[in-house]
């Protein structure tokens, strides 16, 4: 009953140029996807992004974004100029903004709340650090970041929700967590969104993040509660994002 989603986080990475020419060479080799897919460029790249995906499958997706709908922010982008460019979702929540940026629960809280306003919907990020997962305390920091960030999801929309379980240690270190460790995270999350959310907890999709590789996807989709992925490095080259939107079902 949930479709598998797999969004590409491009993070600081390519220019107008390539983002169209990466669409070129990436839509042809995911047109009989039954997947769900998505791409976050830059800001920078979103408006050419979307125009090079008008009438494809593949959706826009922004990588970041404030709360408010307007007002003195300076540089930051408010939920509806997203929607004015096509954006259907957004990342909310990545580990790099909330170590380099500051960002906290309660603000994510407000930008999910902030995106499903404007029509769009959030992709939520948690996850533990290294030290914390050796503390014993991954499921204690996941507990804390889901009741803070999605303080505000209204319960009507839950069931659009797209979390994204991404293990600090795993990401752009090539170290993913074992497809094992992925499900007892995802499942935790599952029964935490079963508490919170009742029966729309089924149909909310959890992706797995960190160091997902064409040759790692399949085996952690297999997993009974991944739904999908947000994928950075391997994102970058048509090929490989294609081969990981296209892994088998089953391994
Ligand atoms: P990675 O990044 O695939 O390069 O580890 C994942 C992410 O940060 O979303």
């Amino acid at each position: 009953m949930r479709r598998r989603f797999l969004a590409a986080n491009w993070k600081m990475h390519k220019t107008v140029g390539e983002a169209v020419a990466f669409a070129r060479d990436f839509l042809p080799r995911v047109k009989a996807a039954r997947a769900e897919i998505a791409i976050a460029p830059p800001f920078t790249a979103l408006a050419a992004l979307g125009e090079a995906l008008a009438g494809s499958h593949v959706a826009l997706a922004a990588q970041n974004v404030h709360d408010e709908a307007k007002g003195a922010f300076t540089g930051e982008i408010a939920p509806g100029m997203l929607a004015d460019l096509g954006c259907a979702w957004a990342i909310v929540g990545h580990s790099e903004r909330r170590a380099l940026f500051g960002e906290t629960d309660a603000f994510v809280a407000r930008k999910a709340a902030a995106l499903f306003a404007a029509g769009l919907r959030p992709i939520v990020c948690v996850g533990e650090t290294l030290a914390e997962r050796e503390a014993g305390r991954t499921f204690a920091v996941l507990e804390t970041q889901l009741a803070g960030s999605l303080a505000a999801v209204p319960g009507e929309r839950a069931a659009e929700l797209v979390l994204a379980y991404e293990p600090v240690w795993a990401i752009g270190t090539g170290r993913t967590a074992t497809p094992a460790m992925a499900q007892e995270a995802h499942a935790m999350i599952r029964g935490w969104l079963r508490g919170r959310f009742a029966a729309a907890a089924d149909a909310i999709r959890i992706q797995y993040g960190g160091s997902v590789k064409p040759d790692n996807a399949a085996e952690l989709l297999a997993q009974p509660d991944v739904d999908g992925a947000l994928v950075g490095g391997a994102g970058l080259e048509p090929e490989s994002f294609a081969r990981i939107v296209l892994a088998k079902e089953e391994p």
